[in-house]
């Protein structure tokens, strides 16, 4: 496995790959990996001949007060995972190369970025979509691997890459959880053993909505206001969101069908965890 920091380095063994006629998978992260992470790779190393991760804390998708300067790393123990999960290439750029003196140029994904994230995080998704089109500019990628915890970010790269004509695959895979349902996030290592117990929370609360569904439940207002009720009796939970909205749009939902998906954006102390999942089971 090779450890790549230059972006002119990255882009040569790119061209050299699609010369040979190999095809390039990539999984772009901001590291400290976990397991949701390692899937991503599992599929990555059966769609492509190199396997790429991209390892970057990309500071312009943080807002002010966030958490840019404590956000976990650890690119040793990433190296050591990535080298068994069978990664070719780590690419782990400084943001001084990505982002040089005099840099300029953000990209804006209009409409599905404005609701959910995108309101409690303005100018987040202009950061993902920044990021995402430059590591795909220098890693040039067939297919690129991203987890669907992220329900949006994955709605807006999509939509980014076939309105610019990016010629590239975007795979979404499932949410991986730890047994007890609790979605795997690198944000987890901030909570204290009791804010993780509280944290099941969210992924109970999507058991809860898909049962009141599956009951005849179809009002999304109440279906809301049970979670609501349910979230707030945690004493360090406290609620950014929860919405009900249609799978590709993203906008809200007064009832609930077949493409309905719930979001959650739950404050447990400190640390924002996200989660999200259809309520009408896909047959
Ligand atoms: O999901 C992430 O880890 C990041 O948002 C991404 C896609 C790597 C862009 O920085």
């Amino acid at each position: 496995m090779d450890m790549i920091n230059s972006i002119d380095e990255m882009q040569q063994r790119a061209q050299l790959a699609s010369v040979s006629g190999q095809k390039i998978s990539f999984v772009p992260t901001m590291g400290y990996l976990h397991k949701g992470h390692l899937s991503l790779l599992e599929e990555g190393r059966k769609r492509g001949d190199l396997l790429v991760l991209s390892i970057f804390v990309n500071p312009t998708q943080f807002g002010q007060g966030e958490d840019f300067e404590d956000y976990p790393r650890d690119l040793q123990r990433d190296a050591d995972l990535a080298e068994q999960a069978g990664v070719d290439i780590i690419f782990a750029p400084t943001a001084k190369a990505m982002y040089p003196q005099h840099y300029a140029t953000y990209v804006e994904v209009e409409g599905i970025t404005e609701n959910l994230c995108g309101a409690s995080r303005p100018g987040h998704f202009r950061g993902v979509a920044t990021v995402v089109t430059k590591l795909f500019n220098i890693v040039q990628p067939d297919s690129a691997i991203f987890g669907t915890k992220d329900f949006q970010q994955l709605a807006v790269i999509r939509r980014m890459t076939a309105d610019m004509n990016m010629p590239v695959t975007i795979v979404g895979m499932p949410i991986f959880r730890e047994r007890d349902g609790l979605a795997m996030s690198s944000r987890n290592v901030y909570l204290s053993a009791d804010q993780r117990q509280q944290a099941l929370v969210l992924s109970q609360s999507l058991a809860v909505a898909r049962q009141l569904v599956a009951a005849g439940e179809l009002s999304s207002a109440t279906i809301i206001q049970s979670l609501k009720t349910k979230i707030s009796a945690q004493p360090d939970a406290h609620i950014d969101y929860i919405q009900i909205c249609h799978q590709l749009s993203l906008a809200d939902q007064e009832q609930v069908d077949i493409d309905s998906v719930l979001l959650l954006a739950v404050y447990v102390g400190q640390t924002r965890l996200i989660d999200n999942g259809y309520l009408v089971e896909k047959t």
